[in-house]
Order: structure tokens, then sequence, then C-alpha cells
């Protein structure tokens, strides 16, 4: 057997540990391995190379991914989908295991469909994948999240400030509400609850009249406030292969922070600030539990290839590594559940 490994989409901590897990198992089967350096991309313009067991050794702490990433829709272009098919027959490659997010994973989705037997495992720090509890990259993102916060914390209150904390998540709120709870925000703006500059103004003036003359609000990127979601209709230029807008072009940390300070700068007299943590919650070592999660997905990606089983993503549900239909998850997301959004609200 001879399998390729590629990763896709934005880079998280994780990948690395991920990537080691899959050729380990596969070499304890006397596999060769392949990597698909920068993504799909990678397939189709024929950059493959052999791995040995010194290539993936020393990277289970290292950030980032050492395949190489892009955001490449293989679906998009005519023609694309035939030129990975055969740069796969070329290099012989019998399956081949795509680490990434709802896009890589799409596109794993629309090779398999093409006959290339492919295993997807989910990554992507916004966790939002159907289908599993916790993707790569996340828990080493909110960790990344609830330090800043913790940071924040002090220099908010040292200056009775209004400290808005932008954090990532295309589509949802899983970063902003998990890094919100853990770090102790004081107000949380995700996609899944529609809320207003007035809603968020009287909850800062009501924590200043019990005596808390600070507050941290987290908002993630996407986040809908509605006063800006109308102001923006029809939204900004796409820019990607996969038509997504950069959600960092819609300064959304910066337009509330302006918005809170210029309602109640004369009435409470406090100043507003904001922090977009940007990539930095896609950077560093990948915590704990992103190594483990890594290992344990990669090493059943594996598994499934030798049972024969493709077209499958493999999944962390409660505490088991488990596998579904690549076909339940491509285009879809997970939200942030109902209960979870309560809880935010009972320590505002
Ligand atoms: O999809 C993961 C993600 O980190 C999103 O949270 C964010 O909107 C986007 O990628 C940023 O992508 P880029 O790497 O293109 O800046």
């Amino acid at each position: 057997m001879r399998i390729g490994v590629l990763t896709g989409g934005g880079d998280v901590p994780g990948l690395n540990p991920a990537i080691r897990a899959v050729a380990r198992r596969a070499f304890d089967e006397g596999w060769e391995v392949y990597g698909i350096m920068e993504g799909w991309r990678g397939l189709r313009d024929g950059l493959i190379r052999p791995l040995s067991r010194e290539d993936v050794s020393g990277i289970l702490h290292v950030g980032g991914t050492m395949l190489g990433s892009s955001r490449t829709n293989l679906a998009k272009k005519p023609g694309d989908v035939e030129k990975a098919m055969a740069n796969a027959g070329k290099f012989g490659l019998d399956a081949i295991v795509a680490i990434g997010g709802d896009d890589t994973l799409g596109v794993c989705a629309h090779m398999s469909r093409h006959g290339m037997p492919a295993i997807g495992i989910p990554k992507t720090m916004d966790n939002d994948i159907p289908g599993t509890d916790y993707c790569i990259g996340f828990n080493t993102a909110v960790t990344t999240v609830a330090d800043a916060i913790d940071k924040l914390h002090s220099t908010a209150e040292s200056h009775h400030r209004v400290i808005v904390v932008e954090v990532m998540g295309r589509y949802t709120g899983w970063v902003a509400v998990m890094g919100g709870i853990a770090g102790g925000a004081d107000y949380i703006l995700i996609p899944e609850v529609p809320t207003s500059i007035p809603e968020v103004c009287e909850h800062v003036r009501q924590r200043w009249a019990s005596g808390k003359r600070f507050s941290i609000i987290a908002v993630a990127e996407a986040a809908c406030i509605k006063e800006v979601v109308s102001a923006e209709a029809g939204c900004g230029p796409q820019t990607d292969d996969f038509g997504h807008v950069r959600l960092d072009t819609r300064g959304l940390g910066s337009t509330l922070a302006t918005a809170i300070e210029d309602r109640l700068k004369d009435e409470l007299h406090l100043e507003a600030r904001f922090v977009v943590l940007g990539h930095l919650q896609r950077g560093g070592s990948p915590s704990v539990f992103d190594r483990v999660l890594g290992t344990r997905l990669g090493v059943h990606a594996v598994e499934l290839i030798k049972e024969g089983k493709f077209g499958r993503m493999v999944a962390l549900q409660g505490d088991s590594i488990t596998d579904i239909p690549l076909e339940e998850v491509a285009g879809k997301q997970r939200k942030v559940d109902a209960d979870l959004c309560a809880l935010t609200r009972m320590f505002y």
C-alpha cells in the first residue's frame, strides 16, 4: 500500500501530530507514505514526495503543518479533478488522507465521488464540523483566547475601560463562547445569537451600576450585530477559491468598541479599546488535547484504510473515536447549541 496525506485550509496547531500518527501507523503496516504538499493544489500539480520515519520525527510539539496548506477547490475549475486523479495514479497512491476543515473535506467528498479512495480528518479552530465533538486546533486556539482575556482583565480594570476582543470563527461562535466562558468575558457576541449595540451598552451600564467599572467583551469576527449587518448588507468582495469573504476586513471589534465609547463616554466617562487576536489563535505549540486528538484521529484513519472503508471522516464522539460518511459533513456547519448560549448568559 502507498498512501498520500495532505493538509488543507487554515493551519492550526495539531496538524503535525495527525500527520505523524497517519505515517507512523502506516509504517507499522509496512506501507509507504507520501506527503502531498500545499493541500489539494499539491495533488493537482504533482507536489508529492515520499515521507520517511525521520521526516515525521520531532514534529509532535510543532505548530503549523510540515506539508504546507492552501485553500484549493478542485471542484471549481473544469479539469482539476482529472489532473489530481492522474497524479494519484502517476505516484501510485492507493488512498488519500485529507486533514482539513469544511472546504478541504468537501473536496475530499468530491474526490471520493470520482472514485478516489479517501478519508477525512476534521481540523479547524472554528470547531464547526458536524459529526465530531472537537476538531483539531480548537483547544489550542481557545486556550490562547482565554489567556488573552486573562491578561486584558487587569488593564481594563486599572483604566476602567471596556475592552473588545475580536476572535476568529467564520460561521459559528465556538471560539468566542468557549474562550469567553473560560476567560470570564462579560459579554459574548456570536453569529448564532443576533445582538444589537444598545443591548451591549445596556449590559455595560448595568455592570457599572453594580460597581464593576470595566468590561471585557468577546466578539466573534462573524457575529451578527443588527446595526452592522444592515449597514453592510451585500457583504464585501470574495477573495478565495471557495468564495469566502475575508472577515478580518469587517473590523467588527473596532466598530463595536467605537460604538460603545460613542454612546457611553459622556454618561459613564469610559473609554473603549479593541484587540484583534487574529492569527495568534492559530499559532504556537499544540495543546495536550490537540496532540492526543490528532494522534487518535490519525491512527483511526489508517485503520479505516486497512479495512477498505473509504469516503468517511474520522470523528471524536464523547470519548470514543468513530467515523461517519463524508457526505454527512460536506457543506454543513455545526452551530453552538442553545444550552451553551444560555450558559454564557448566566455569567453576564
Ligand atoms: O477557517 C478558519 C479560519 O481561521 C477562520 O476562523 C478565519 O475566518 C479564516 O480561517 C482566516 O483565514 P486566513 O488564513 O485566510 O486569514
